[in-house]
């Protein structure tokens, strides 16, 4: 099935609440299935939280609860953060939940029934904030992870998958298919680590009980990561495929990550799924990491951003928005109050929300808040001017770099695109223009609507709720919103009502 596609976010551990950062990932994932659906294609878009290991273990103690309530009351926090966001995930996966765990078990046992997993004793450095395993030789002279997390010695004994023997595979996949890690400076990084020889990973631990307990060893429970991965396939039914979700979305097209877990999906989890004889996903997507004015976001400096709070002051769709515009994804960006207020005033409402409230009242003052009537000559004419030749390439484009993840270009073509709305207005001066030629004034006041149905529709991923009140104020029916409707053939309909202008874009301060 070609038009299927499926794509995820990481899922979120739940020691902690929602911060930009999390808002951020999912938001991402969020505008590309937005972008997809809207494109034609049948999309399965994952999100949810990991909610087993040590730290979770740690921060349910710390909070004087028992684990399970303690996640079940932090996973709601990500639940309430997808509502708010306005995040059109098709289902939420927790790993506390039976038909994960069911999967999980599963799933090791297909990795032991292949010879891929063996009993040893683990000797050796761990993160319990990264829940990740380290090699003396990566530690820095501090002592430190190279993320600067803690580490402590563990001695214990623990199953080990056979990484190592998996080595030439991975760089053999890496090669056959360049498209695999994005962006490219990512994937020379990954290869140069496997390059470097990868040893086999300790994946039980036996010094703490919150997990998924090994099958028939039930003084191990499966480590956090191989645990948290199996999300991916787990939430598609696998292995039984009662509903053949499976069948359908398997291998993911997309798996959306920030840089600091790119080794554990682009090494890890191809290695785990070739052992099990399952297919690779696609792609895996690694964006870059924001800092509050300048700084690493954490919880010890105390600059942590709350994107409920966010959105509170600023509206969510200005809030994403901002995510989606400011930075280049696979770069880091930096989040600034002024930054935020000076793209929603300088794009959303000086540029998209100005070109609406213009036209409209222009609409309703001089042809009674109606569509203009024109004829099919005036309708070659419009598509004719540079405006709407702009407007009906864009989606061509559009499509291509969204490809590339390009996703704050996209941003950039509909704001240009408004822009030149704006100095066509300017130009043409309809209130002028009303005064000796009727007919070119409806015709100019056509060809502003029609730009912005193609603004609003294009928007529709990125600023879902104000792209629908566009949408209504402009009267396109609810079932021409897909960009399939973004040429002539569809253009907006002579003689519909637009309903009174409302500022869908207010200025901020
Ligand atoms: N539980 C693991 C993922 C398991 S996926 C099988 C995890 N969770 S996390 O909650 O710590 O992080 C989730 C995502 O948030 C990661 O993609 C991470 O990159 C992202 N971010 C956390 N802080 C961030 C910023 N300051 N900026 C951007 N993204 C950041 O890792």
């Amino acid at each position: 099935m070609n038009n299927k596609y499926y794509i995820t976010t990481p899922i979120y551990y739940v020691n902690d609440v929602p911060h930009i950062g999390h808002a951020y990932t999912t938001i991402a994932a969020d505008v590309i299935a937005r972008f997809k659906r809207l494109s034609g294609c049948e999309v399965m878009f994952l999100t949810g939280t990991d909610e087993h290991g040590q730290k979770v273990e740690k921060s349910a103690a710390k909070a004087g609860l028992d684990p399970q309530s303690f996640t079940d009351q932090t996973s709601a926090s990500f639940y309430k953060l997808m509502t708010v966001m306005n995040i059109s995930n098709d289902d939420f996966i927790r790993t506390t939940s039976s038909r994960h765990q069911e999967s999980v078990k599963k799933f090791w046992q297909r990795l032991k029934d292949s010879g891929n997993i063996y009993l040893g004793t683990y000797d050796g450095w761990y993160s319990v904030r990264d829940e990740a395993f380290y090699d003396q030789t990566e530690l820095t002279a501090e002592g430190k992870a190279p993320t600067g997390a803690d580490v402590e010695w563990v001695s214990e004994p623990s199953y080990f998958f056979a990484l190592s023997k998996w080595q030439d595979q991975l760089l053999a996949f890496y090669e056959a298919n360049p498209d695999f890690i994005r962006p490219l400076s990512k994937r020379n990084e990954v290869i140069n680590f496997v390059k470097s020889g990868l040893q086999d990973l300790s994946v039980s631990r036996t010094s703490f009980s919150w997990g998924i307990k090994v099958p028939n060893d039930e003084k191990h429970v499966i480590y956090v990561w191989l645990d948290a991965l199996i999300n991916y396939i787990s939430a598609l039914g696998y292995p039984e495929d009662q509903d053949g979700k499976y069948q359908k979305y398997w291998p993911a097209d997309a798996h959306i990550v920030g840089k600091d877990i790119l080794r554990f999906h682009a090494i890890y989890w191809p290695a785990f799924l070739m052992a099990a004889g399952l297919e690779l996903p696609k792609s895996i997507m690694a964006h870059g990491w924001w800092t509050n004015q300048g700084q690493k976001i954490s919880k010890s400096i105390g600059n942590v951003i709350d994107p409920l709070k966010l959105s509170d002051e600023f509206g969510v769709d200005q809030v994403r928005y901002f995510l989606m515009r400011e930075i280049t994804f696979g770069a880091d960006g930096n989040y600034s109050p002024e930054n935020l207020i000076n793209r929603v005033n300088s794009e959303l409402a000086n540029k998209i929300g100005n070109l609406l409230q213009r036209t409209s009242t222009l609409v309703h003052k001089y042809i009674a808040g109606k569509v203009p009537e024109i004829n099919s000559n005036q309708l070659e004419q419009a598509y004719n001017l540079p405006i709407l030749i702009m407007a009906a390439q864009m989606p061509q484009s559009n499509a291509i770099l969204m490809a590339s993840l390009e996703i704050n270009n996209v941003l950039n073509n509909i704001i240009i695109l408004s822009e030149q709305a704006n100095i066509y207005i300017d130009q043409q001066a309809p209130w002028k223009l009303v005064l000796t030629d009727i007919n070119q004034t409806k015709l100019v006041l056509f060809v502003l609507l029609e730009t912005l149905r193609f603004i609003a529709i294009m928007l529709q991923p990125f600023t879902p709720e104000a792209a629908n009140i566009m949408l209504n104020q402009l009267g396109i029916p609810s079932s021409q919103r897909n960009f399939a409707y973004l040429n002539k053939n569809y253009a907006i309909t002579s003689g519909s009502e637009l309903l009174p202008p409302t500022a869908v874009f207010p200025r901020i301060g």
